[in-house]
Formats: structure tokens, C-alpha cells, sequence
């Protein structure tokens, strides 16, 4: 189990690749290409219960020397989201989202809450809690009755708690600091870019851009068989400075509703 900051984000990047190989394929080829990767973010998806909430899930992290940032309302999505920053500028940033259970159906929410009662009691204050993967048992029947409600909660149920997506961060790249030029390049070299509302989500304006391939399909077992659906995705983001001259931080709710999208069984 890692016990230390530096072992739980490698544990993330490696749950994370090995369901998502296109990351680390993505990864590989900028290396290649010379650049040296530092993650923007990693992002987490929990519910808004008691026992998971955001709270419970960055609760390592803070004490690891992070710290509260910023929150975000997803009204569409009926998500909250709340980030937190490292004093140690070369760490990702943690984004962690939770979903609104009191604005879905009785049904939704007593599925999430039947979920959850699995958990092993104090297994959620885990250290790596979340790089976990999923403490619960779901069936084909409950991820489709969750997929007409909430594309969100189909996706927590069915892989739990690992990081959701990655980030770089691509000021520092060398050739590809243009989101443009790396959009080209990515969808050159084969990967397919989420495209809801537009490749490059944001703008300087806003002081961040960014831009996601689409969630690669993989084989997941259920409790009654086996089902191919979206699991990770990896994004990109481009930070502008403000006034003060300082690379703004924070998120854009706009364009991570848009992001958000990148694991909708749809596209
Ligand atoms: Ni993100």
C-alpha cells in the first residue's frame, strides 16, 4: 500500500495507464519528441455521500501539504467540484468532483447508497483510498439503470476510485506549448479528440485552454458477465497569466462540463 505522496501519485499513473494505454502510448511519444511531461492535474470522481465525499477523498493529499483551492458548480452535470494546490509547483494539481445524489431519482440513490454500505468500514480513510479501484460489487442491469441518469455515475460505479483522467501541463513543452499545433499532431498520430463544444475547450480570456482525447473503450467484468465501455481519458492543459502576472490556476466550469463529456458511452 503506498504510504508516501510520491508512491500514491506513481501508484495513480500506473492504475491509471494500465486501463488507459493510449496515455501512456501519448506519454511515450512526447518523450521521444524530446519533451520532459509534468501533469497540470489529476482528477477524481466520488459521490457526495457522508462516508466518499470530496472531502473524505482529498483528505491524504491535505495532509500530504495540499491545500484548498477553489470549488465549481456543474449545475447540467449536478456535480461540485473542489480543487487543491501543492506548495511544490511541479505537482499536479487534485481536481475531485462529486455528484449531487439529493437531484437524482430515489432509485439512483438508493443503488449508490446500497454501493456503498459494501465498503469495508474505514476502508475509505485509506492512504491510497484513491488508487483503490472499485470496493463494490455492480451488475450490468445497475450500470445501465445508472447510465440513463447520469453518465457520471455509470463510470464511478463501474471503476470506483483511480484517477479519472491526468493532465499535462504543456507550457513547459518545448514543441507542442500550442494547444493547436498539439491538437494536429495527436490526431495525426491517431488519436481521436473529444469534440464537444469544439476541440479546444477555453480560451486566453479565461486563461486556460483545453483539450481531451475521447475515453478508450475496455472490457470490464460486472457481477453477471462482461461489458465494453469508456474508461479514461488524458487532457491537456495550456495556462495564460492574469494581470498580476501569475499562470492562472484554477478551472473553468465551462469547459470542464465539455471535459466531462470525454466518457459519455455516446460519442
Ligand atoms: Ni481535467
Amino acid at each position: 500500500m503506498a504510504k508516501t505522496l510520491a508512491s500514491l501519485l506513481d501508484k495513480m499513473w500506473n492504475d491509471y495507464v494500465a486501463i488507459n494505454p493510449l496515455a501512456k502510448k501519448i506519454s511515450d511519444l512526447l518523450t521521444q519528441e524530446g519533451e520532459a511531461i509534468q501533469n497540470d492535474h489529476i482528477a477524481l470522481r466520488t459521490f457526495n455521500h457522508a462516508r466518499v465525499g470530496v472531502d473524505v477523498i482529498a483528505k491524504p493529499f491535505v495532509d500530504s501539504g495540499y491545500t484548498y483551492k477553489g470549488d465549481y458548480q456543474f449545475p447540467e452535470k449536478k456535480l461540485y467540484a473542489k480543487h487543491y494546490e501543492h506548495s511544490d509547483e511541479t505537482l499536479p494539481k487534485i481536481f475531485i468532483s462529486e455528484l449531487k445524489l439529493e437531484e437524482f431519482s430515489p432509485a439512483l440513490r438508493s443503488m449508490v447508497e446500497e454501493f456503498i454500505s459494501q465498503i469495508p468500514e474505514g476502508r475509505e480513510r485509506d492512504f491510497d483510498f484513491s488508487s483503490q479501484g472499485r470496493p463494490w460489487k455492480v451488475s450490468i442491469t445497475q450500470y445501465n439503470e445508472l447510465l440513463k441518469e447520469s453518465d457520471y455515475a455509470a463510470w464511478v460505479a463501474a471503476f470506483g476510485y483511480r484517477p479519472n483522467h491526468f493532465t499535462v501541463f504543456i507550457n513547459i513543452l518545448k514543441k507542442f506549448s500550442d494547444i493547436r499545433i498539439l491538437n494536429e499532431w495527436l490526431k495525426k498520430t491517431g488519436f481521436q479528440l473529444n469534440a464537444s463544444g469544439g476541440e479546444v475547450k477555453g480560451t486566453p480570456e479565461v486563461f486556460l485552454e483545453q483539450t481531451a482525447t475521447l475515453a478508450n473503450n475496455i472490457e470490464v467484468s460486472f457481477d453477471d458477465g462482461k461489458l465494453t465501455i469508456p474508461a479514461c481519458y488524458y487532457e491537456f492543459a495550456k495556462r495564460y497569466p492574469m494581470k498580476n502576472g501569475k499562470l492562472y490556476q484554477g478551472f473553468v466550469a465551462t469547459s470542464a462540463d465539455k471535459i466531462f463529456e470525454s466518457t459519455n458511452k455516446g460519442q
